[in-house]
């Protein structure tokens, strides 16, 4: 296994450390396009990253962000939306050009073409640095266990432990879309860099299995065992210390 693994102590230190990583990145290449999560794991990291580059004024007129996914049926206005969550934590507070900012549409009249788009536009600009969360069961965007190595951008179907713990964000778990729009695994592996964020307890059991090294279709997140450039970021709760 080829990763390198940034143990921090605390969640804090996990973000900043995580937020740095792009921070360089940003300054060293001025188009950088990145690659982002959603998910109450990168919330600090995008804290700490927008006081980076707001502390420094960094200009970022040149920089691309692409998505990993959507829920199926929920619009830009909807609160629990990832279009309503990136604005909320990262795009209301730094000035990436609304042209450049990429984000599937749960709510495309034609879902075939959104993801065919998706995923051409991808090839056509190529991720520099793709932030990872993962679910209990190690997926990694929407890509459940069992979802090809093969697969690319592609409307997928939630597992019932994947709509349990997003339920806490909506008012009923009947609330939670049971589709998704979903970057595939190929797509993700297309990326240059990868840091993947596991933070807390009840992430323990993903990154062990991880760590542990086997590669399976069961586990999605250990596809990234296959690429040659992956931080993972792990808080002491994540590693049970
Ligand atoms: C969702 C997202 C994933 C995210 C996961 C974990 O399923 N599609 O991208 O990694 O939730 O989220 P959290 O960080 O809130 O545990």
């Amino acid at each position: 296994t080829k990763f390198t693994e940034i143990k921090a102590s605390t969640y804090e230190e996990m973000s900043r450390e995580a937020a740095k990583i792009i921070f360089n990145d940003l300054k060293s290449k001025k188009d950088t396009v990145l690659g982002l999560a959603t998910g109450s794991t990168p919330e600090g990291m995008y804290d700490a990253l927008s006081n980076m580059i707001n502390d420094v004024d960094l200009d970022l007129s040149e920089v691309t962000t692409f998505n990993l996914d959507e829920y199926v049926g929920l619009d830009e206005d909807n609160d629990q939306s990832y279009h309503y969550f990136m604005e909320k934590n990262l795009f209301s507070k730094i000035d990436v050009p609304k042209e450049n900012i990429h984000i599937l549409n749960g709510v495309a009249d034609d879902i075939d073409e959104e993801v065919k788009e998706y995923e051409a536009l991808i090839d056509e600009k190529g991720i520099d640095i793709q932030v990872l969360g993962i679910g209990r069961n190690g997926h990694i965007a929407f890509n459940e266990p069992g979802t090809s190595f093969e697969s690319l951008t592609q409307r997928v179907k939630l597992t019932d432990e994947t709509i349990e713990d997003n339920a806490r964000f909506f008012e009923k778990k009947e609330d939670v879309p049971t589709e998704a729009l979903s970057m595939g695994l190929a797509t993700i592996m297309k990326a240059k860099k990868i840091i993947l964020l596991i933070s807390g307890s009840n992430k323990q059991e993903a990154r062990n299995l991880f760590v542990s090294g086997e590669v399976s279709e069961d586990l999605p997140v250990s596809i990234l065992h296959n690429h040659p450039n992956v931080i993972l970021l792990t808080d002491s709760e994540a590693r049970g210390e």
